[in-house]
């Protein structure tokens, strides 16, 4: 098939670019590098052993890229590109509205003019807000609690405000809870800019000595240790998942919103001790404060992707923590 993926040298969207190219299809990669390495498109080739078109533009700005997107007349779409940073979203909330509200509307525009009606959108478990009960499905209440994931949750909007009009639109919304990991090779994985936000990318760069020790955000929760749960899943489970979604959209019309975990939660400790094992270091940590926005425990009930997709996850913490801790011992070598 041949497939455009927006955002498609970021970390989840490279992985899913190395699989597609595995598994035969033709893609352009739409992306603006502006958090993205210029030689991701080089690696994935190197993995893949093909390459990927890459065109070098911004969502927001589509007179920059449409000539591109009709003359590679995609069958579909995997889009990723946008801003994904919880705390720069509450900084800079119109910024977000721009980029992944307008951006997405741009890119969607493009799609109609050439008859493109097949999507998969990189959405967030960040939609359904603070848990009213675990685990999550796709019928829980959507009520995101900051900027960032109500631009997720008005994309979404937006494709099923589309599909009412556009009765021949197939689209899916994946919602991802904790992606970390990276490709087993250790050539391509996460590279945050700066202090990373998130737990898994700190560790990391604390059991290599970057950092001094891991702040541990309270362990006061109603949870088995006192910190906090989430259902991490493997970017290799999730880059699958966007081949099996692809597939579903070839199935017939329609749009829905399918979950992507693995059902399955760990503490910040049981991932500490985890990453431990994996790295055969110490991690240093203290206790602090409980951050801002955060909840005790976030769980997927991954069902109704197994249903729809035939997809589940396979990776476990040992095969997340050691394919991360390859990939950052590679990095800064
Ligand atoms: N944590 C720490 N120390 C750190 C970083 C995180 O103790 O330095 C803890 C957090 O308190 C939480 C857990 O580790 O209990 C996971 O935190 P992450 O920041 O890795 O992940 P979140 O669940 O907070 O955030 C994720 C995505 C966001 C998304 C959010 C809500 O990264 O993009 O889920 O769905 F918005």
């Amino acid at each position: 098939m041949r497939i455009t993926v927006t955002g498609g040298a970021g970390f989840i969207g490279s992985h899913t670019v190395t699989l597609l190219l595995e598994a035969g299809h033709e893609v352009l990669i739409l992306d603006s590098f502006a958090n993205a390495a210029e030689d991701v498109p080089d690696r994935v080739a190197g993995i893949a052993g093909r390459h990927a078109e890459v065109f070098r533009a911004d969502i927001t700005d589509p007179a920059t890229y449409n000539s591109a997107l009709a003359d590679f007349r995609p069958e579909a779409v995997v889009h990723f590109a946008g801003l994904k940073a919880v705390g720069e979203a509450m900084e800079n909330p119109l910024e977000y509205i721009r980029v992944n509200v307008g951006g997405s509307v741009a890119l969607f525009q493009e799609m109609a003019k050439i008859g493109c009606n097949r999507l998969v959108f990189s959405s967030s478990a960040t939609v359904y807000g603070d848990p009213v009960a675990v685990p999550i499905d796709e019928d829980h209440p959507l009520r995101p609690t900051n900027p960032y994931g109500r631009s997720k949750r008005m994309v979404e909007e937006v494709i099923e405000d589309w599909g009412r009009a556009n009765p021949a639109l197939s689209a899916i919304n994946l919602r991802y809870f904790n992606p970390v990991g990276a490709h087993p090779s250790a050539r391509i994985g996460e590279a945050p800019d700066g202090v990373p936000n998130n737990l898994m990318p700190f560790v990391a760069q604390v059991a290599q000595g970057v950092r001094e020790r891991l702040s541990v955000f309270g362990d006061d929760y109603d949870t088995p240790d006192g910190t906090g749960v989430r259902d991490y899943i493997h970017v290799m489970d999730l880059a699958e998942a966007h081949l099996a979604a692809l597939d579903l959209t070839g199935a017939g019309p329609g749009v829905e919103a399918l979950n992507l975990g693995t059902g399955q939660g760990y503490s910040v400790f049981e991932m500490l001790r985890a990453f431990e094992a994996a790295s055969d270091r110490e991690i240093p940590f203290v206790i602090t404060s409980r951050r801002p926005g955060d909840v005790a425990t976030s769980l997927a009930d991954p069902t109704r992707a197994a249903d729809r997709m035939g997809w589940r996850a396979t990776r476990d913490l040992e095969d997340m923590c050691r394919d991360a801790w390859a990939w950052q011992r590679g990095r800064n070598r």
